[in-house]
């Protein structure tokens, strides 16, 4: 399980983690894919565990580890639920990250604590009806007014979007200016002019909450904006890549589960008079999970160690992501290829596994994307 990549304290946090996930995750896992339900038991759960401060500024009761720690909690969750990793990782890697990196202390004590401590849900809000992939063409207007900025426009596909309760969201002052007019500015639930709504019929993941948001000239102060003026594009660029080292261990986790899954499966199943698990074929589909699972997680372990050496981990963030992400598919598919008919009802594991793991090349930019910026690195390179 590539330990020799974990110190001793990442495995402490490791074992931890997967007792909590199987004691308190797992056997809630199938009923909240099925009732598209948000588990605030399960919220607590993570908070009382202290997995919301991982990689973030100790000052405000943040501390231990880095993105590998969060890799390593995501994976184990995700192990059992996708769905839980994914709101996991939200709050960690995507809301509470870019308010400890590029906030002020004031801002840091009004909503990186609460983050921390897990009284409050974060949610990043970048993808709007109309721009995904291309995240400059965001079309919601931070229009500048006295004393800040009234914000109007939408985002949608947003994890935590309608339970959340302190949302970071990106804007323009300007679209002529495209990236160059980039705000980053952490909004409060209940400022007026904000209303979501759920996302309901999510193929995958559907215990984690997604919404659209509406913002309806809303009065933001200034000293709701992270950084500078013009800084909001970096700051969505850099928590990208801070947070596709987290969902490339989504997306190990969740091949982790169906794999396990698949060979438990083969090795009780009898097929012409023996175990399935004894036919070369089998035997074959096994050995290719476990290759790209080792090489998932291995990718995966490298980015989060360049990340937190502070080196250069870009490239390697998006490699793993998008090789990570596609083995989730691939090894799910077998998975539920092994189980054969058993497979492909909402008894088996599996088959929500193979659900789950469909967006892990799609969502925190696509394969393409990763693709896109991989190609980047190494043309710059050589
Ligand atoms: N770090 C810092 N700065 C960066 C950067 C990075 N990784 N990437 C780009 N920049 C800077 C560039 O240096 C450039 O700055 P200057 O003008 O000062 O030189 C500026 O940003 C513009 O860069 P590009 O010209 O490269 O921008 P682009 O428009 O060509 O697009 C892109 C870049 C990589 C394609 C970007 O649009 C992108 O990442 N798209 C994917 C968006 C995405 O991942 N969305 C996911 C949404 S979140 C989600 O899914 C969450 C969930 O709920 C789970």
């Amino acid at each position: 399980m590539a330990d020799i990549m974990l110190n001793e304290e990442e495995r402490m946090l490791r074992a931890a983690v997967r007792e909590f996930a199987e004691r308190d995750v797992a056997p809630h896992a199938s009923a909240i894919d099925e009732a598209e339900y948000f588990s605030m038991d399960t919220w607590k759960g993570m908070a009382r565990m202290g997995l919301f401060g991982l990689a973030l500024d100790p000052k405000f009761g943040g501390g231990g580890g880095g993105i590998k720690s969060v890799a390593v909690v995501t994976e184990e969750i995700a192990r059992v639920c996708a769905a839980t990793a994914v709101t996991y990782l939200v709050q960690v890697a995507l809301a509470g990250y870019p308010i400890s990196t590029f906030g002020n202390d004031k801002q840091k004590a009004r909503w990186l604590a609460p983050i921390i401590s897990g009284e409050t849900i974060g949610a990043f809000c970048l993808t709007e009806p109309t721009s995904g992939s291309d995240a400059a063409a965001a079309s919601t207007i931070a229009k500048k007014v006295n004393g800040g900025y009234s914000l109007s426009g939408s985002k949608t596909f947003i994890t935590n979007g309608s339970v959340g309760n302190t949302l970071v969201v990106f804007a323009t002052t300007d679209r002529k200016l495209k990236h160059k007019g980039f705000v980053s500015l952490v909004l409060d639930r209940q400022m007026k002019g904000i209303t979501a709504q759920k996302i309901t019929g999510k193929m995958g993941i559907r215990g984690s909450d997604t919404a659209t948001i509406f913002f309806d000239n809303v009065e933001v102060p200034e000293d709701h904006r992270l950084g500078n003026e013009g800084d909001g594009f970096k700051v969505a660029m850099q928590t990208l890549d801070h947070s596709r080292i987290a969902i490339a261990a989504q997306a190990v986790g969740i091949a982790q589960g169906a794999y396990e899954e698949a060979v438990r499966h083969a090795k009780q199943r009898q097929a012409f008079g023996k175990a399935i698990a004894e036919f070369q074929a089998i035997q074959f589909y096994l050995a290719d999970m476990a290759m790209r699972l080792e090489a998932s997680r291995l990718l995966t372990y490298q980015a989060a160690t360049l990340k937190d050496s502070g080196q250069p981990f870009v490239k390697h963030a998006s490699m793993a992501k998008a090789f990570a992400s596609e083995s989730s598919v691939f090894i799910t598919d077998r998975a539920v290829q092994i189980f054969g008919g058993y497979g492909y009802i909402r008894e088996a594991k599996v088959e929500r596994f193979y659900r789950d793991a469909r967006v892990t090349p799609i969502y925190e930019g696509t394969s393409e994307i990763q693709r896109l910026m991989i190609t980047r690195y190494l043309l710059q390179e050589t």
